[in-house]
């Protein structure tokens, strides 16, 4: 059972603070999580509480949150089983009483949550994926590898997030490695060569110092080349739009391009750059509000690209639900701390496999040292891992604890590849 419960501020990746918990149990056995975040977030995340004193750490720092979980959740959890992670994760839901996590901070209740799934898992002796997983969770994901940054992380260089490519050759989950290595670093010999290697974004792609939203794609297309693959049959991109950051209500803004869209313009500019590049996978080409866009663009090409949506159902039940009934997309990026807990995470993941869509699990742009989401995409079973590019420590802990939970789970550890995106294409 618990015994008590602490919290620290800590840094993430980009030196900013955030939270870390220390969960110890009656009999010596601790667990720690790590809380991340976003630059680009959804207006309807559950909220990440900052102090917002610009005289300390420039308003970011997360006392607040800290002080909640010294002073409210810690005496509310203690004596509670560990390993009833639903129960924790209910009683933290309560204990907040806002819709969004908005009084205690979902930076508090995450932070909580990781720590406890973690301190359950070492108390059972058991790798975290086998514990929250319940020995069923055993699919390697294909990872979806950003080669390029933009937007948000890397001060608006070009206005699309994310130029990422996913290996759909690969035949094992160490091949998806390998491949991305060998693109990565050629996409740097292309950005040298042509002058336009400046250095790396947030999430360790590239920045890209391009005059177009376009030339991207070449510098991508001829890295591929260079790296000896087929783009469209070894290796396809995916983009993250971030679109929600490019409208302004009425119009879509491609600032470095000099140009606007009327939402049917850009539903219409999405489709033809989806009929002129090997896009296999595109996440939140549209607003969050702007649900016409997201259903004409799923009905037109959701039988041979996996539409993700992010900012528009930020791992929210109730958002996705209405996703699906809508048929707005065709996959959900997952990130816990949208949500702010790791059951509701898992709910939300639930509910995505069970219609027939595709789960994501992902990182923020702003990450920490802890691998939590490596475990949780194979305790789900979840086929799919988004945690920014190849480089930087905070985004390899992560592939590389997929390779030891690899090696840990032996002959049980299945990958299926780019065979998963059957259950969306049919
Ligand atoms: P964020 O970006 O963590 O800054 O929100 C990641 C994403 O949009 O997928
Ligand atoms: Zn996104």
């Amino acid at each position: 059972n618990i015994q008590s419960i602490d919290a620290f501020q800590i840094y993430d990746s980009r030196g900013f603070p955030t939270v870390e918990v220390e969960v110890t149990l009656e009999n010596g056995v601790t667990g720690s999580g790590l809380v991340p975040s976003g630059a680009s977030t959804g207006q309807f995340e559950a909220l990440e509480l900052r102090d917002g004193d610009k005289s300390v750490f420039r308003g970011k720092s997360v006392f607040k949150a800290i002080a909640n979980i010294r002073g409210e959740i810690a005496p509310a959890l203690q004596g509670m089983a560990v390993t009833d992670l639903k129960a924790i994760d209910g009683k933290l839901v309560e204990l907040d009483g806002t819709e969004n996590k908005s009084r205690l901070g979902a930076n508090a209740t995450l932070g909580v949550s990781m720590a406890c799934a973690r301190a359950a898992a070492n108390a059972r002796g058991v790798p975290l994926y086998e514990y929250l997983g319940k020995g069923q969770g055993t699919l390697l994901p294909l990872n979806e590898i950003q080669i390029l940054g933009g937007g948000a992380h890397a001060d608006w260089a070009i206005d699309i997030q994310d130029f990422l490519i996913i290996a759909m050759g690969a035949k094992t989950y160490e091949e998806t490695l390998e491949m991305t290595f060998n693109i990565y670093h050629a996409a740097g010999e292309v950005m040298k060569g042509r002058g336009k290697s400046v250095g790396l974004a947030d999430e360790g792609g590239w920045w890209p110092a391009f005059d177009s939203n376009e030339e991207p794609f070449e510098v991508l297309l001829e890295a591929v080349r260079l790296a000896g693959y087929e783009a469209g049959k070894d290796v396809a991109i995916s983009l993250d739009i971030a679109a929600s950051d490019l409208y302004d209500g009425e119009r879509y803004h491609l600032k470095k391009d000099g140009t606007s869209f009327t939402p049917s313009e850009f539903c219409d500019l999405m489709i033809e750059w989806c009929e002129k590049y090997p896009i296999i996978s595109i996440e939140d080409p549209f607003a969050d509000t702007d649900f016409d866009s997201w259903k004409r663009f799923t009905e037109e090409v959701g039988k041979r690209v996996q539409v993700i949506g992010d900012d528009l159902f930020t791992t929210n039940i109730a958002r996705i639900e209405n996703g699906i009934d809508n048929q707005l997309a065709n996959s959900v990026l997952i990130k816990l701390n949208q949500i702010g807990t790791v059951s509701e995470t898992m709910a939300a993941i639930e509910m995505t496999q069970k219609a027939g869509w595709l789960p994501v699990v992902s990182a923020r742009s702003g990450e920490t040292e802890d691998a939590f989401i490596a475990h949780l995409a194979v305790a789900t079973n979840a086929g799919q891992l988004k945690v920014g590019s190849f480089a930087r420590s905070e985004r390899m802990v992560k592939w590389n604890e997929v390779l030891r939970i690899e090696r840990s789970l032996g002959k049980r550890a299945r990958f299926v590849g780019a065979e998963l995106y059957q259950t969306i294409f049919g």
